[in-house]
């Protein structure tokens, strides 16, 4: 149903591992990450989960390079996180900031700052999250879930080898949910590194191959998604999947 526009080879997951080497992210005095060492070495889907304040955006933002570790390194196949690095990943973030254009426009922009340019089909991304009718709509008149939807689509622009997304479904209703994991599903399958954020445990279960589990910006389990769902390895995290409030 929801054709990609991704025709050329796969790519050969060049940048796993991916390795954080006691990894301390510091405000203000505060812990925010609390010496996570981890290396994901899985092709599919990564998911990270905690409650709210954990430190999951943080923790992806040291993955994209937006923030820099207090301490310790963060590391992709071996080599720590450079421009060049940074140039193979995309990020779409919990809030989204898109520019004040039209829908198409904000992503043919990213085009325009390509060297060298890719040959990514703007309409068919457009299509494959369902904005393809409202293509020269100004981005601030899509509804929410409408500039979420954008926002992915931008992030596929560059046909990045590593995908960040923080909470790339929260505000979605359950059809485009569907599109988006169809969409996400098909980008792994053709060796996309995908590291996802989300809040919504049954997409953890149909999505993820492995799971991140953070608290109190404390790595508290790294699992594969099953052994996470039937026996997960702390008893923060055990409580977090029966649905409890933990603190
Ligand atoms: N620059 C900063 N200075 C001080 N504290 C910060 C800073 N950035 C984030 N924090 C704090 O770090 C903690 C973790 O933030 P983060 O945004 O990573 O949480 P999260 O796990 O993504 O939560 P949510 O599920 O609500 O999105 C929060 O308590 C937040 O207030
Ligand atoms: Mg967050």
């Amino acid at each position: 149903m929801f054709e990609t526009s991704y025709s050329e080879a796969p790519f050969k997951f060049e940048l796993i591992p991916i390795k954080l080497r006691s990894v301390s992210f510091q405000k203000l005095g505060n812990n925010l990450i609390d010496d996570i060492s981890l290396s994901i070495n899985s092709k599919g889907i990564t998911i990270i989960l905690g409650p709210n304040g954990a430190g999951k955006s943080i923790l992806m933002r040291l993955l994209h390079g937006l923030e820099k570790p207090s301490s310790g390194e963060v590391l992709f196949n071996g080599i720590n996180l450079n421009n060049t690095i940074r140039l193979k990943q995309a990020m779409v973030f919990q809030n989204a900031v898109l520019l004040r254009r039209t829908a198409i426009e904000n992503l043919s922009f990213v085009v325009s700052l390509q060297r060298p340019k890719q040959t990514s089909n703007l309409n068919k991304l457009l299509q494959e999250v369902g904005l393809y009718e409202k293509k020269n709509l100004p981005a601030r008149r899509l509804s929410g879930g409408e500039k979420q939807r954008l926002s992915l689509a931008r992030a596929l622009v560059s046909r990045p080898e590593i995908l960040l997304l923080d909470e790339p479904t929260a505000s979605l209703d359950p059809y485009s949910v569907q599109m988006i994991e169809t969409l996400l599903i098909k980008l792994r399958n053709q060796n996309t590194k995908i590291i996802f954020i989300t809040h919504d445990l049954n997409q953890a279960r149909r999505l993820a191959e492995d799971i991140i589990f953070i608290h109190k910006g404390k790595l508290e389990a790294y699992q594969s998604a099953r052994e996470f769902f039937n026996n997960p390895e702390s008893k923060f995290a055990q409580a977090f999947v029966q649905g409890k409030l933990i603190f």
